[in-house]
């Protein structure tokens, strides 16, 4: 183990709403071929929350208690819930502040982050800085998100691609076994313009003829969808990827070939093998799960993390990267030894 590393993962946990839709169901509503989202995109089918009368925070929750349960630690040993996501339940306050109360965490502060699909990475390091502190003891850092209630229905390009979620981690002090090895977070505003949804933000509120221009002639209301550049955004992707990979080993001081597993963002496959056939990654190395999930923002990284540490893919001892980008730019890195 390096000297520096202060934090490990102590439990893990994750949630699915029941909902499967698959690509033969977007055949029906919209001009596309599942033939086309699994050669373009890579993805079979995804998670929807749809009909269930469930939002962001009760994803979040059984995500949380999940991980609580796995750590063996009780709702009131939390000190912290950091909550990464782009589709809080509402503007404020918090979702985390919903999650502290669903679960009990009586003694925890509590918030949100928004660095999109980057968000969990960006949480870990924020966690980080708590404990080499020592301010905490015991933070849960989740991943969660309801995309689908950003979806466009109206524009293939995007609709096919997303799913719902979410993933938590309860992070402790490290016991000089495993933990967080190396980091590394990067953002690009110039980027803003290729990956965004208005939502409920001030810009938009307070402009009035925007918002009616962003009703289109059939009364579709565009202002809180996802709106993507998706051929710019591919290109950025791929390089955020591979910078955020090799700057994460640099500070972690290791090379691709100590890595045992490799968890890159679940977005595209193709963007999963460009950036797996650049560190020499072997396809049995290398998590998956978009063909089943679609790419569910920054719940993505810890719902693969707990996947494949329960299915035996991530074992004690491993040397796991995970790397991610998403709307910003962000982008970023871990080396988590487990
Ligand atoms: O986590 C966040 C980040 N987001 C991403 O990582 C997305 C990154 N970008 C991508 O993954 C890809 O750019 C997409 C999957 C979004 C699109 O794939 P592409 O190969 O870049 O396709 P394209 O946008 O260049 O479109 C090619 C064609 C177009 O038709 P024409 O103009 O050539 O006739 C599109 O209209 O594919 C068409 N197309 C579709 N056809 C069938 C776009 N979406 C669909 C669709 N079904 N769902």
């Amino acid at each position: 183990m390096t000297k520096k590393t202060i934090m490990k993962i102590a439990g893990t946990g994750h949630y699915l709403p029941e909902k499967i839709m698959t690509n033969q169901d977007f055949e029906k509503i919209m001009d596309t071929t599942d033939e086309w989202i699994q050669q373009r995109v890579g993805i079979k089918e995804r998670r929807v929350v749809g009909d269930a009368d469930q939002s962001t925070s009760d994803l979040a929750t059984f995500a949380a208690k999940a991980a609580i349960e796995d750590a063996g630690i009780n709702p009131e040993d939390i000190d912290a819930i950091i909550i990464a996501t782009v589709t809080p339940d509402m503007a404020f306050p918090s979702t985390a502040i919903f999650v502290q109360k669903n679960i009990g965490a009586v003694n925890a502060a509590v918030f949100d982050i928004s660095a999109a699909c980057t968000g969990w990475i960006y949480g870990m390091t924020i966690a980080e800085g708590f404990i080499a502190t020592g301010k905490f003891k015991n933070i849960l850092v989740i991943g969660a998100e309801f995309l689908t209630s950003l979806a466009d229905m109206t524009d293939r390009s995007t609709a096919v691609l997303f799913g719902d979620g979410a993933g938590a981690v309860v992070v402790q002090p490290a016991d000089g076994e495993s933990g967080i090895m190396g980091s590394y977070i990067k953002s690009n505003g110039e980027l803003a313009e290729l990956l965004w949804s208005y939502g409920g933000g001030s810009r938009v509120n307070k402009r009035v003829t925007d918002q009616e221009k962003m009703v289109d002639a059939n009364g579709n209301d565009k202002r809180s969808k996802i709106r993507m550049e998706g051929n710019k955004v591919y290109k950025y992707a791929v390089r955020a990827m591979i910078e955020s990979a090799e700057k994460a080993m640099d500070d972690a001081g290791i090379n691709e070939h100590q890595i045992d597993v490799l968890i890159p963002h679940q977005a595209n496959m193709r963007i999963i093998d460009a950036i797996a056939e650049r560190l020499e990654m072997p396809d049995d190395r290398v998590i998956r799960n978009l063909q089943y999930l679609g790419n569910s923002s920054a719940a993505t990284i810890p719902i693969a993390i707990d996947q494949s540490r329960k299915s035996g893919k991530i074992k004690k001892g491993d040397i796991v990267l995970v790397a991610a980008f998403g709307g910003g730019f962000t982008w970023g890195g871990l080396v988590i030894k487990f």
